[in-house]
């Protein structure tokens, strides 16, 4: 494995270019992380992964003052999974000036999560943009608890004409069902076990929403339950899976998304569903 830090080492490093599959993450790697890059071992010759906190993604200076950084560990997971590059530049390198995004954002990038945290997709899509056009790779991976994320980065990708394949891949949970995410090792070990009621109330919601059709009411029961649980929710919200639209009665895909905090730890969570087993692709 090589290690890369600046944008010229890459245009070097890539010069014999052949189908390349990249990574993109913030480091902290997990088994989540791991899953993605088992995943890209299927499609491409060289495997690239990006360690880069982001800061313009972060909407508040002592989230990123605290985000897992876990460099060391991250190098000996990535040289044991035979990784070809691994990319980790500075902020410098990546934001020489103010970056400057020329995308104009749907108006997704406002709902769920974009209503709480001001400008974090724009700065999610700034990075990649600019990862993007570095490697111009021919495959991406990117998780599916990431749910907004991977939809608004699927409608970059289109909107561009990228000529990128992007790989959704399952979200890997801890046994309990929590879905795992480098934010969970900012949580203490013992609330570990209670942060895995976000998955099981969002699994319960489901079953109420199948007996009642009532999505408002899902959503709210949802959130009454996870505050008594002793959670400060952002947000319980039932969407279509295609384009997280709010449903209509024709929608049968649909997916539930949660995001809530938990001892001051932001989680979030979502589970695709159909609403007739029937009918569903
Ligand atoms: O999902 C993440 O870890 C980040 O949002 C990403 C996609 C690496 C962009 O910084």
């Amino acid at each position: 494995m090589i290690i890369l830090q600046t944008q010229n080492e890459v245009r070097v490093a890539l010069a014999d270019k052949k189908k390349l599959a990249l990574i993109p993450t913030m480091g902290n790697l997990h088994d989540g992380h791991i899953s993605l890059i088992e995943h890209a071992k299927n499609y491409a010759d060289k495997i690239i992964v990006s360690i880069f906190v982001n800061p313009i993604q972060f909407n508040s200076k002592n989230d990123l003052k605290n985000y897992p950084r876990t460099l060391s560990r991250d190098i000996s997971i990535l040289r044991d999974l035979g990784i070809d590059i691994l990319f980790n530049p500075t902020d410098k390198e990546m934001y020489p000036s103010k970056p400057l995004l020329n995308y104009k954002l749907p108006s997704l990038a406002t709902q769920l999560c974009g209503a709480k945290r001001a400008g974090h997709f724009e700065g999610v899509i700034t990075v990649i943009e600019k990862l993007f056009d570095l490697f111009k790779p021919d495959h991406v991976f990117f998780g599916k608890k990431d749910y907004q994320q991977l939809m608004l980065i699927k409608k970059f990708i289109l909107d561009k004409r990228y000529k990128i394949t992007l790989h959704p891949i399952e979200t890997v949970r801890e046994d309990n069902s929590l879905a795992l995410s480098s934010r969970n090792n900012l949580l203490r070990p013992q609330s570990k076990v209670t942060a895995s009621t976000l998955y099981k109330t969002l699994k319960d919601t489901i079953k109420d929403l199948k007996k009642t059709n009532n999505i408002n009411q899902a959503e709210l029961s949802a959130i009454k339950k996870l505050t008594s649980l002793g959670w400060h929710v952002d947000y319980v919200e039932i969407r279509r899976q295609t384009d997280l639209l709010k449903p209509t009665t024709n929608d049968k895909n649909l997916v539930i998304l949660g995001a809530a905090y938990f001892e001051d730890v932001r989680l979030i969570d979502n589970i695709e569903f159909c609403t007739d087993d029937t009918k569903c692709l």
